[in-house]
């Protein structure tokens, strides 16, 4: 039980923090933001590729995004563990604030994100 505390907390603090209407509700029509299922292949996947890969894909990282590759599971894990993917996509001060030039993730996917950085980051 005090293991399913935390990161419930957690997730109510950072669905907060960010206050503008689109930004609460991630998923547009629905308000409801569900970080149940926080699988890298059908939900964090999907979240880099709409906003990063533009930048941070294999092919272009070198020259568009400062050579951070985010397109497949071993780096995005490297920039999970360091705290730089976390720093980066909640603007957190020390870090590049992410997706560079295009606002904020809405607080729904950076809370998809966050949980599964906080679940391991695994490769599921
Ligand atoms: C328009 C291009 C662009 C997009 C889109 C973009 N990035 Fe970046 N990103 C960069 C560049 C360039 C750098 C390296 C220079 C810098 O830190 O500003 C960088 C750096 C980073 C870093 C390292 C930051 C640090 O402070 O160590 C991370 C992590 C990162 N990006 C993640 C992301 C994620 C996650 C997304 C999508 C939500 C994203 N980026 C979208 C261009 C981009």
């Amino acid at each position: 039980m005090k293991k399913l505390v935390l990161p419930i907390v957690f997730f109510i603090l950072a669905g907060c923090y960010y206050d503008s209407e689109e930004a609460l509700y991630g998923k547009p029509g629905t308000g409801v933001c569900d970080t149940s299922v926080t699988k890298f292949s059908t939900q964090i996947k999907p979240i880099l590729s709409s906003y990063c890969l533009t930048c941070h894909s294999n092919s272009v990282a070198l020259s568009s995004g400062g050579g951070i590759k985010l397109q497949d599971y071993a780096n995005v894990k490297t920039y999970a563990d360091n705290g730089r993917l976390k720093g980066s996509i909640e603007h957190s001060s020390g870090f590049s604030a992410m997706p560079k030039g295009g606002g904020t993730l809405s607080s729904c996917d950076i809370s998809i994100i966050n949980a599964w950085i906080t679940k391991g980051a695994l490769n599921d």
